[in-house]
C-alpha cells in the first residue's frame, strides 16, 4: 500500500497540495493528470521519496520501483534484466559477483566478498529473480520470446511495460 496523509506542499505563494490524503491500492493502476505546473512531478517525487513532504506523511511498501521518463535508459539490456534491475540492491550485488567470477584469479578477499554478495543475492530472492520476472512479464501479456531480447529491439510498449514493472 502506498499512501499519503495530510500532505501539504507549496513553493512560495504557489500552493500545490493542501492537506491531501489518499491511498493507492495494490493491483490497481492509477493515472495522474493535470495541467502543466499542477504538481504531478512533485507528487511523484514525494511518493518515491526523492522529495520530503513539507507537511504530512507518506507510507510506502518495503519495495518500491520508479521508472523515470527516460525509457531509452534500458535499451542495452534485455527485457528480463530490465525488470530485475528494478531491485537495485540485487542488481548491484549480481553485477559485482559476476565481475569477480570473470576474473582469471580469485584472491582470498574476492572469496570473502563473493560470500557476502551471494548472501545479498539470496536475501533479495535473486535465485528466483528470473522466473519471478518472467511471471510478472507474462502478467503484462509480454510474450516469452521477447523476454530475452534487448529492450531496444522490443516494441515501445514492451519496453515501457518492462520499465514500469522494473521500477
Ligand atoms: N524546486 C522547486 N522550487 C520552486 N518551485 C518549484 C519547484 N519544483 C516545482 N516547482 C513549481 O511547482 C509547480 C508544480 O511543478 P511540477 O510538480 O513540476 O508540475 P507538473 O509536473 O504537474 O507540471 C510549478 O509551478 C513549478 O514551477
Ligand atoms: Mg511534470
Amino acid at each position: 500500500m502506498l499512501s499519503v496523509s495530510n500532505l501539504s506542499m507549496r513553493y512560495g505563494a504557489k500552493v500545490l497540495f493542501e492537506e491531501v490524503s489518499t491511498a493507492f491500492t495494490p493491483g490497481k493502476r492509477y493515472g495522474l493528470t493535470g495541467p502543466n505546473g499542477a504538481g504531478k512531478s512533485t507528487l511523484m517525487k514525494v511518493l518515491s521519496g526523492e522529495l520530503e513532504p513539507q507537511k504530512g506523511t507518506v507510507v510506502r511498501p518495503r519495495k518500491l520501483g520508479v521508472l523515470s521518463q527516460d525509457q531509452f535508459a534500458f535499451d542495452a539490456y534485455s527485457v528480463i534484466d530490465t525488470v530485475i534491475m528494478g531491485n537495485k540492491r540485487l542488481w548491484a550485488a549480481m553485477q559485482e559477483r559476476d565481475a569477480i567470477y570473470e576474473k582469471s584469479e580469485i584472491t582470498d578477499a574476492d572469496g570473502m566478498k563473493l560470500g557476502e554478495l551471494e548472501g545479498t543475492v539470496g536475501e533479495e530472492d535473486g535465485y528466483t529473480a528470473e522466473s519471478d520476472a518472467a511471471i510478472l512479464l507474462q502478467g503484462l501479456d509480454i510474450a516469452d520470446e521477447l523476454h530475452s531480447r534487448k529492450s531496444a529491439a522490443g516494441a515501445g510498449a514492451v519496453r515501457a511495460s518492462a520499465g514500469v514493472t522494473a521500477r
